[in-house]
């Protein structure tokens, strides 16, 4: 599919399978949600920008790279998206955080807003947007919308599961932004849940079932 990524490491699957499986308790799950993250981080950050920068080895002088400019923002779609969220702030502890509060009603399947806050230079920042299921789409797509509202151009949805229901759907509304994801399942069942999937994100990472 055009503009997405579904990262293929063995250690990413192997984690996958650990954190779909239903009796995977929630401690683990939540450590199990941060370490994929941050394998997924690789791809999801592959191409920021470097600079030159002059250091001294203790051997001799060299002229090395580091990250350019302002840099990194993750935004996270509450309340799973904390979950992925974790693991990205450990690799670039100077990214800035925006969170986006919505629910997805469970009669309509549309997504509903209760939060929005973003930093104000977000335009200026390579942003990425956080949510471990893609499902319908319609929550990423809110959320994408609601940070291109706020100025941001240069934008990525990381998705631990995606359908592809979904990311149809957020690729028509959004045919700039790449999704990256840990895997591409089957398809959604009439609740809009994602089959096979891990069930509710939300209520399995906090244990709120
Ligand atoms: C889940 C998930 C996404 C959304 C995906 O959140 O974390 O935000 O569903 O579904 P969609 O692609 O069909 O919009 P949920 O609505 O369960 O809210 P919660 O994280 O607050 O539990
Ligand atoms: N939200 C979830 O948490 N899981 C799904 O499978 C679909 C939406």
């Amino acid at each position: 599919m055009d503009g997405l990524t579904v990262i293929d490491h063995p250690l990413v699957e192997h984690k996958m399978t650990l954190i779909r499986d239903k009796t995977t308790p929630t401690a683990v799950f939540r450590r199990l949600l941060r370490e994929i993250s941050m394998l997924m981080a690789y791809e999801a950050l592959r191409d920021l920008e470097l600079e030159p920068v002059d250091i001294e080895t203790p051997v001799c002088p060299m002229t090395a790279r580091k990250l350019a400019g302002k840099k990194v923002c993750f935004v996270s779609v509450l309340r799973a998206g904390d979950g992925l969220l974790q693991g990205l702030v450990d690799l670039v502890p100077s990214a800035r955080v925006g969170h986006i509060g919505l629910y997805r009603d469970p009669e309509t399947l549309q997504p509903v807003t209760y939060y929005c806050k973003l930093p104000g230079d977000i335009g200026a920042r390579t942003v990425i947007v956080v949510d471990p299921m893609l499902a319908t789409g319609g929550s990423a797509a809110d959320a994408v919308a609601k940070v291109k509202a706020e100025g941001a151009k240069d934008i990525r949805f990381l998705a631990l599961i995606a359908a592809p229901e979904g990311v149809a759907t957020f690729r028509a509304t959004h045919p700039d932004v790449p999704v990256i994801t840990g895997a591409l399942d089957e398809r959604l069942n009439d609740h809009g849940y994602i089959v096979p999937g891990l069930g509710d994100a939300g209520d399995r990472l906090f244990g709120t079932k």
